[in-house]
């Protein structure tokens, strides 16, 4: 059985103060959380206070990024080293937006992935298809390269650890989410992938999520569907109310 984990990627959303506030309010909601992992994942100015409040609490703090270096002259870069001091557990690798608007390539994500696994975070790592790419039909072929690359000589003994979050990117932030339906057929397909590159068995115990447009409004029909084992969600992990409602699916 796979446990369901719903994470919330705050994005570059929240000052400390904001930060505080709001996983006051979710640590408060959430006491009587069962049966599904909460992460959530604030901006690195928010991670220690952040830290601090979930000492006592089910939530894990996941942080949004990171670089593969354990230290050295690496400006604005933060370790995996630095992560786990904090208390992360979890890292987001090869967001969209990261592969956007900063150029990550699949073999900067795997090098990440290889290093938050040496240093035990967990990885969520994000692969999804633009729509351009949707409607050429390579969804598949793109998915299930940017899955293989990522893992790349990662040992079959940690892909139990590893989190998939599958976010078409035309479905991130536009209110147009996937279907249960659709995302199911391309997370069924990321399980091959990870069957095919290792075995069946450890692709059944991998966690594969989708992202894009998750709302209370669509959780249940996600989450109903048999590959789907959670939520990566941006927009509505920023209110208390909405998130919860998304973690009480
Ligand atoms: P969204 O973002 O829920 O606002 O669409 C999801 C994500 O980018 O992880």
């Amino acid at each position: 059985m796979r446990t369901p984990i719903i994470a919330g990627n705050w994005k570059m959303f929240k000052t400390n103060s904001e930060a505080r506030l709001l996983v006051t309010g979710l640590k408060e909601k959430l006491a009587a959380v069962h049966d599904v992992e909460v992460v959530v994942c604030p901006p690195f100015t928010a991670l220690a206070s952040v830290a601090e409040l979930l000492k006592d609490s089910k939530i894990a703090l996941g942080a949004p990024n990171l670089f593969w270096e354990e230290e050295g002259a690496y400006t604005g870069e933060v370790s995996p080293v630095m992560l786990r001091d904090l208390g992360c557990q979890y890292v987001i690798i090869g967001h969209s937006e990261r592969r956007q608007y900063f150029g990550e390539t699949d073999q900067q994500v795997n090098k990440k992935v290889k290093a938050a696994l040496r240093h035990q975070l967990l990885p969520i790592i994000c692969v999804g298809e633009t729509l351009e790419q949707r409607e050429a039909g390579e969804t598949d072929s793109l998915v299930s390269s940017q899955v293989e690359k990522a893992l790349t000589g990662v040992g079959a003994e940690q892909i139990p650890k590893v989190v998939i979050a599958y976010e078409p990117i035309w479905a991130i932030g536009t209110g147009r989410s996937s279907t249960g339906e659709d995302a199911n057929k391309v997370i069924t397909l990321i399980r091959k992938t990870i069957a095919q590159q290792y075995q069946q068995e450890i692709a059944d115990i991998v966690r594969i999520q989708y992202g894009g447009s998750v709302k209370p409004g669509n959780i249940k029909e996600l989450m109903e569907k048999s590959d789907i084992d959670g939520a990566l969600v941006g927009g509505a992990s920023l209110k208390a109310d909405d998130f919860v409602k998304l973690v009480n699916y």
